[in-house]
């Protein structure tokens, strides 16, 4: 494994003085990780570095044709003061499936698990403790070199920042309004639905903001050809609990393959419950609200957590589910996850890795 060289900062930055009042992806940490990629000579010179901007060449590969991606995880702080880390390993090999779909040279998943590790034993002062609180960590890819021809790029970085976050939705657990979109589309089978890169997220903005207008926290995508079966939230997936069953949308190459979502699935039939993943349309859904049978709704995803859907709109129909409050079905899970990932219960094997 190659050695990584550290340069801590002169200039540590005033941490948060409310760990209550965190809000998500706005604070970053002291140190950042950093590596280089050159066609011929692979991945070199990993460093631990101060936080500071990065110099790029204008005509950047990434700048013009958004070959980038990216991954979400978090370090949780325990109450005797260790830190975990959750499922890292499924983090970085979904960062290499994405980054085959961008054409990005593929990363070791083991060093990558020890970059992130050592990067937030030297920040483990950044991790905070406030309940519902924890680092969240931002490794992402970009090509660096100068080509304005459409040509995949030949050199590449790769980073890793880190920040102390508090829930991602303001509402917290409170259950979110999300609005199913009929207009516009953010991907289809063989797109890049399936990779996470920034270009999805571009082409979700629209989209949201029009949803916010309305006083939607997030829109809920159909499937790009039919506009007729769910996909999936724009940082989330999504859970359906009609009638004594739990049921997703199966990964159809055009959603996300959630690391909260498998871990949910995992747990629900750990526990014996009904749970399917299959093809699910908004007009079975709008049957299941008529019929009384949409008990519970909640997105799953890392800065998400489990977020109970109170309120879902399609079209001119605006489903409100479970009086709005957040159901019995989402309360669990939220507290069985959150137990595994604060260190309260023990998870299945593997799922937690100590940082320190
Ligand atoms: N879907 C999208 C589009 C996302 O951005 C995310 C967040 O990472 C998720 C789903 C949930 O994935 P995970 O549970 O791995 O964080
Ligand atoms: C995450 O949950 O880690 C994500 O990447 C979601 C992000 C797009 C806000």
């Amino acid at each position: 494994m190659q050695e990584i060289r550290v340069e801590l900062t002169k200039n540590p930055k005033a941490k948060p003085q409310d760990e209550n009042n965190l809000t998500f992806g706005t604070t970053f940490s002291d140190h950042m990780f950093v590596m280089d990629y050159k066609e011929g000579r692979g991945w070199y010179d990993p460093r631990i570095v101060p936080y500071a901007p990065v110099a790029l060449d204008p005509a950047a590969v990434c700048l013009h044709y958004g070959q980038t991606t990216f991954e979400g995880m978090k370090a949780y702080r325990a109450a005797d003061g260790a830190i975990n880390l959750f499922r890292p390993d499924e983090n970085y090999k979904r960062l290499n499936v994405s980054d085959d779909r961008l054409c990005i040279p593929e990363l070791d998943v083991d060093f990558c698990i020890e970059a992130t590790k050592k990067l937030v034993e030297i920040d483990r002062d950044w991790v905070p403790s406030a309940p519902n609180t924890s680092l969240y960590i931002r490794p992402f890819v970009f090509a660096t070199n100068p080509d304005l021809a459409t040509n995949a790029g030949t050199e590449y970085t790769f980073m890793i920042i880190t920040g102390p976050t508090g829930p991602y939705y303001p509402e917290g657990l409170n259950p979110v309004k999300i609005y199913v979109e009929s207009k516009y589309v953010r991907a289809v089978k063989g797109g890049t639905g399936m990779a996470k890169t920034g270009g999805n997220y571009a082409a979700s903005m629209k989209s949201g903001q029009e949803a916010h207008d309305q006083g939607y926290s997030q829109v809920l995508w159909l499937d790009g050809v039919e506009n007729k079966y769910i996909e999936e939230v724009g940082a989330m997936n999504i859970m359906f609990v009609i009638g004594d069953e739990v049921v997703t949308p199966e990964l159809s190459g055009s959603i996300l393959s959630g690391i909260t979502r498998k871990s949910i699935l995992e747990l629900l039939k750990a526990e014996g419950r009904k749970v399917s993943e299959r093809r699910i349309s908004i007009e079975e859904l709008e049957e299941a609200y008529d019929k009384g049978l949409l008990r519970e709704a909640f997105g799953t995803g890392t800065a998400a957590v489990i977020s109970p859907v109170g309120v879902l709109k399609y079209k001119d129909k605006v489903m409100t589910i479970n009086d709005g409050r957040i159901g019995e079905i989402s309360q669990h899970l939220y507290d069985s996850l959150t137990d595994i990932q604060w260190g309260r219960a023990q998870g299945p094997d593997g799922w937690i890795v100590k940082v320190c």
